[in-house]
């Protein structure tokens, strides 16, 4: 690309808090945006704009800035106010926006003050994108906290290439009405130039929000199920764009030497028959942790036959443990946790192996390669991108993805994937069983699709699909339109 490119996100994948004696103290950024984007920058250098916590410290922007130099990118770090942090990110981004695009309404909390805060925010990133991005720059803006930058940066710099990417689900109309600030933020979106969304049911429900919504829009087809909308003579491109990982990248790593020694070690904890089923998640209600440990249980109660030959390995990577729900999940998660130890475990076994931290990649990748099964199933999740990283580590061709429904990587992975209704426990059971049974043939025959899909749609096959979009000429682009009628 030879544009500029300028990432804005909500996070850097560093942040800084001050520890007890008044040293800086860096934290790794966890989830799927940082997961996906940083290889991208690492690759193509740039600048990434974010927060960095809360802190004030001079000393943050050295840091950032020493390590600009080791990693051929730049960072532009954005410092949020302690009720800035408590208004924009925990509460109009984290208990309105968050909840609701995971169709978990009741869930959220529509206070009237967190929309000053949202604008206010969203208006700072766009103003320090547009101080550092050169005019020819490509801008390109991420995910559900910065739905409201593009505005301000369109009213700045009217013919910026401003892209977005939203990397959790769009919710249907009859869930999306209840946002009292519906027709800002669709309004917002449609100041960007592309707007990509993970699958083609959420580009559907984004489409039928804004014909609901947004009366005055018309929209014409593309080839590719790609679409165009256009308002008061702007155009935006409108597609479904699936995430996905740096395949190649995952499969070396993960066949590093030093990946290799630990998951011997840590085969060598295990009886030999033992499977071990993985489930990673940062702490989050959409992952669907509880009803996960409640499926495991039911599959230990009605399967004794399967007893001490099968563990559970749940990691629970810290996460908003300032927002209201997290600390009393966390406390479920524990609960239950409890409750089928208690009831299952005998000396010698454990049935869950409960890891609340992040872990290091070392350690991740050995229990990718060690794990028998990979255990799935948010209640709703944008994409999922461990499910495609326990694929590419599974060197043998070997193993078995049990995933929900209701993850946006299920769209790619139906085919080698066993797909269960995460809010089915009797299903995640009798998928369990089904998983730690298989006969290896079936496995590698699953496996290997798996695999070659990961590969074939990795994340340069993402990068590329999009941006074929940014460089196009509109002038071709109309003769390829055909113009929709508006549904009855
Ligand atoms: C999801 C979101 C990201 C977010 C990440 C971690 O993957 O799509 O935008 O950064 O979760 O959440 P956090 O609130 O810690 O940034």
């Amino acid at each position: 690309m030879d544009r500029e490119l300028v990432i804005v996100s909500n996070r850097l994948p560093l942040s800084f808090e001050k520890g007890g004696g008044g040293q800086l103290r860096a934290k790794q950024s966890s989830g799927g945006l940082v997961t996906a984007i940083e290889p991208l920058l690492q690759e193509h250098g740039g600048i990434w704009i974010g927060s960095a916590g809360t802190e004030q410290d001079p000393r943050i922007r050295e840091e950032l800035a020493a390590l600009s130099e080791q990693h051929h990118y730049r960072y532009e770090p954005i410092a949020l106010s302690a009720e800035e942090q408590a208004k924009f990110y925990e509460g109009f981004s984290n208990e309105i926006i968050w909840p609701l695009f995971h169709d978990l309404q009741s869930r959220c909390n529509f206070d009237p003050t967190y929309w000053d805060f949202y604008l206010r925010v969203n208006a700072r990133f766009a103003d320090c994108a547009h101080q550092v991005a050169t005019p020819n720059a490509l801008i390109w803006i991420h995910d559900y906290q910065l739905m409201q930058v593009a505005p301000v940066l369109r009213r700045e710099a009217p013919d910026a290439r401003l892209v977005f990417f939203l990397h959790i689900p769009f919710p249907p109309p009859d869930i999306f009405e209840k946002l009292p600030w519906r027709c800002q933020v669709l309004e917002g979106l449609l100041a960007h130039t592309v707007v990509g969304l993970q699958t083609a049911r959420d580009t559907r429900n984004f489409l039928a929000c804004l014909r609901t919504f947004l009366p005055d829009i018309t929209v014409g087809r593309r080839a590719g199920d790609l679409r165009v909308v256009r308002r008061n003579g702007h155009e935006t491109l409108v597609g479904a764009f699936p995430i996905s990982i740096d395949f190649k990248d995952f499969e070396r790593a993960s066949d590093a030497d030093d990946v290799r020694r630990r998951s011997t070690v840590l085969r060598s904890h295990y009886r030999k028959d033992m499977v071990t089923i993985l489930g990673i998640d940062r702490l989050d209600y959409t992952k669907g942790i509880p009803e996960r440990l409640k499926a495991f249980g039911l599959f230990l109660r009605q399967n004794p036959g399967l007893q001490r030959k099968t563990s559970l390995i749940q990691i629970v990577v810290p996460s908003r443990e300032s927002i209201p729900g997290y600390q009393q999940l966390k406390a479920e998660i524990e609960r239950l946790v409890a409750q089928v130890n208690g009831e299952f475990a005998e000396p010698g076994w454990v049935p869950i192996n409960y890891i609340h931290r992040a872990l290091p990649r070392t350690e991740l990748l050995s229990l990718y390669r060690t794990s028998r099964v990979a255990f799935i199933t948010p209640l709703k999740d944008g994409m999922n991108l461990v499910a495609k990283e326990y694929c590419a580590c599974r060197h043998e061709n070997d193993g078995v993805l049990i995933l929900s429904e209701f993850a946006g990587a299920a769209t790619e992975l139906k085919a080698g994937a066993l797909l269960v209704n995460p809010y089915d426990q009797s299903a995640g059971a009798a998928a369990l069983v089904q998983a730690v049974t298989m006969p290896e043939a079936e496995q590698r025959r699953r496996m290997t699709r798996l695999r070659n899909q990961v590969r074939r749609a990795d994340l340069g096959a993402w990068l590329k699909g999009f941006l074929a979009h940014i460089e196009e000429d509109p002038a071709t682009r109309q003769e390829t339109i055909v113009e929709e009628p508006a549904p009855a």
